[in-house]
């Protein structure tokens, strides 16, 4: 006997040509549900897929580190002001980082600058006395711990961050007040606008030495440390600099304004030292020299 196609085995049913579309019809709609399903196919959507291509997984199973080999002690927030915008993170650095940062940053000191708005070149000057010493974003595995913290807790990614800027101030040295976005086209051409800044405390201050906001809004009085500052700290909002607590405050409004009630600068120490660290992050990416 001879085995013919497979096909001839069974009898060939006749069927009408709608019954054909609608099983074809069903068959594809299955096909492509099942494709669905298995994540081969996706449906475009105008959220999906963020231009720079972050990858979202690890974004959402993001924790924010509590690695018991460094404690860094209870940690919370307090909104300060909202004019500006301003917030203290407590103990967000621990001793070991914040001892860290000031012996990588001591043998690089050098007599603070500030940006000449004509030029956008930094230049000497009178209104800032401290010294400071800049590291470079991603230096190493502490300094990209502690910048992945600071995006964590800015919501800026660490792209948009400035290299991290190490600061000391010894007694009468002061910063007088100023703002932290520049007004000169020069200082704007890479990252854009600085929208905020976190500026960390790398140790205490026995007398003075706090970050004053003069023309912040609200009774600044009412802070619980009121009778603790000195004469400069009363003449506006003040934050007593205490190490591993970070000041985060936003120089820019939610609607992308320049905000000047931002201005703010460093009183000046009357007893002690001053070691602080500041990040400033920009609109956009910043891409280090
Ligand atoms: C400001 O706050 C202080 C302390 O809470 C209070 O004694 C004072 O009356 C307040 N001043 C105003 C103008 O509300």
């Amino acid at each position: 006997m001879v085995i013919k196609g497979r096909h001839s085995r069974v009898p060939y049913r006749k069927s009408s040509p709608s019954t054909l579309i609608f099983t074809t019809l069903i068959t594809f709609s299955f096909f492509i549900v099942i494709l669905l399903a298995l994540g081969i196919l996706s449906i475009p959507s105008a959220s999906r897929g963020s231009p720079s291509g972050h990858d979202l997984s690890s974004i959402v199973h993001n924790t924010i580190d509590s690695d018991g080999d460094d404690w860094r002690g209870d940690q919370w927030v307090e909104v300060i002001s909202w004019e500006p915008r301003a917030f203290i993170y407590h103990n967000f650095l621990s001793k070991d980082e914040c001892a860290y940062l000031i012996n990588i940053a001591k043998p690089q000191m050098q007599k603070s600058m500030v940006v000449d708005t004509a030029t956008g070149k930094s230049k000497d000057s009178r209104v800032r006395t401290s010294s400071g010493a800049f590291l470079p974003r991603g230096r190493d595995k502490i300094i990209r711990n502690i910048e992945k913290r600071i995006a964590d807790f800015s919501f800026i990614p660490v792209e948009h961050g400035e290299g991290l800027h190490v600061l000391h101030y010894e007694v009468g040295q002061k910063y007088e007040p100023h703002y932290d976005y520049f007004l000169d086209e020069f200082n704007t051409k890479h990252g854009g606008q600085r929208i905020a800044t976190v500026l960390m405390y790398l140790s205490d201050v026995e007398d003075g030495g706090e970050t004053v906001f003069p023309v912040a809004k609200g009774n600044i009085s009412s802070v619980p440390w009121w009778n603790e500052l000195s004469e400069c700290g009363k003449k506006g909002l003040s934050v007593k600099p205490k190490m591993g607590d970070a000041l985060l405050f936003w120089s820019m409004r939610p609607d992308a304004t320049l905000d000047s009630s931002s201005l703010h600068g460093s009183c000046p120490v009357i007893k002690g030292n001053k070691w602080s660290c500041t990040k400033w992050m920009r609109v956009g990416e910043y891409k280090a020299a």
